[in-house]
C-alpha cells in the first residue's frame, strides 16, 4: 500500500520519510555542501592536504564545512575563551583561532606527543597561532585544572568513552549561556543500536545530555552529528 502524499509537499506521510530522503542525498550532499562553502585560509587548506595524505587517520579531520561552522559559531557568539579537546593536526583549533578577536584564546588539549608537535608547528606559521595555547596531557586532568565559569565555548572531539566526563567538566567551565559543541554525536550511526564500548558511551552521552535540564539542546545531522548544548542562564 502506498503512503499518503497529501498536504506535505509531496513527501510520504510517515515517520520514515526523512530517512529515505537522507539516504538518497547523503553521499552527494557532503560534496555539494563542501563545494558551496567558502574555502578556508591557505594554511588550513595545507593542513587538510597534509592530514589526508600523511596521517593514518585522515577521516578524523573535521574539514571545510565543519571548520566554517565552528568559525561561524565563534564569530557570532563573539567568544573570547575557547577550550578544545583533541586538536589532532591542528585544523579546528586554527580555524577557531582565525575567527577569534585578537585578544581571544583557544586552550587545546592533546595527549599524543607526535600530534601535538605537528599541530604546534602549524600554529607557529599562522598570524593567529599566538591565540592558541596547546596543553599536552590527558584531557580530563587539564579540564579539571581550568577555572569555572570563564569559558564561552568548549569543543569536544576526542576519546568517545569519556565524552560524558568531559561534558560534566565543560558545564563547570562554561559561563552562563556558553556553548558545548560535541562532535561525532551520531558516531557513524552506531548510537542507534550501540554494540561496542565507544558506541554505548556515545549513546549514553546523548541520552544524559538530552535529559539535562541545565542546558538547551540542538542535535544537528551535519557530518557525523554535532550536538550543540547551551548552558542555561541561572538568572532567567
Ligand atoms: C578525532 S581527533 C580530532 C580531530 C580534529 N578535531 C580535527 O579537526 O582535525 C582526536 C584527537 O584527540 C586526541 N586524544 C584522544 N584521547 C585524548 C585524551 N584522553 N586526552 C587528550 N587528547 C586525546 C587524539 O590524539 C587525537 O589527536
Amino acid at each position: 500500500m502506498k503512503t499518503s502524499n497529501s498536504g506535505n509537499g509531496g513527501q510520504p506521510g510517515n515517520g520514515k520519510a526523512i530517512y529515505s530522503f537522507m539516504d538518497a542525498v547523503a553521499g552527494e550532499a557532503e560534496q555539494y555542501a563542501q563545494d558551496h562553502t567558502s574555502p578556508m585560509s591557505p594554511l588550513l587548506e595545507e593542513i587538510e592536504r597534509y592530514t589526508l595524505q600523511e596521517t593514518d587517520y585522515p577521516s578524523m579531520l573535521t574539514g571545510r564545512v565543519e571548520g566554517r561552522f565552528l568559525q561561524l559559531l565563534v564569530a557570532f557568539s563573539e567568544a573570547r575563551n575557547v577550550v578544545y579537546v583533541g586538536p589532532f593536526t591542528g585544523y579546528s583549533a586554527l580555524a577557531m583561532a582565525e575567527a577569534l578577536a585578537p585578544d581571544g584564546r583557544v586552550v587545546t588539549i592533546e595527549h599524543d606527543f607526535a600530534n601535538a608537535e605537528l599541530a604546534q608547528a602549524f600554529f607557529d606559521r599562522s598570524p593567529h597561532g599566538g591565540k592558541i595555547e596547546l596543553r599536552r596531557g590527558e584531557a580530563i586532568d587539564i579540564l579539571k585544572s581550568l577555572p569555572a565559569g570563564a569559558t564561552d565555548i568548549v569543543f569536544i572531539d576526542a576519546d568517545k568513552a569519556n565524552y560524558l566526563c568531559y561534558y560534566h567538566e565543560s558545564m563547570r567551565l562554561l559561563r552562563d549561556g556558553g556553548l558545548i559543541i560535541a562532535d561525532n554525536a551520531l558516531w557513524y550511526g552506531r548510537v542507534f543500536e550501540p554494540e561496542d564500548e565507544d558506541s554505548k558511551a556515545m549513546a549514553l552521552f546523548n541520552e544524559e545530555v538530552n535529559a539535562d535540564d541545565r542546558a538547551e539542546k540542538l542535535f544537528l545531522t551535519l557530518r557525523d552529528g554535532i550536538y550543540l548544548i547551551r548552558k542555561k542562564s541561572t538568572l532567567r
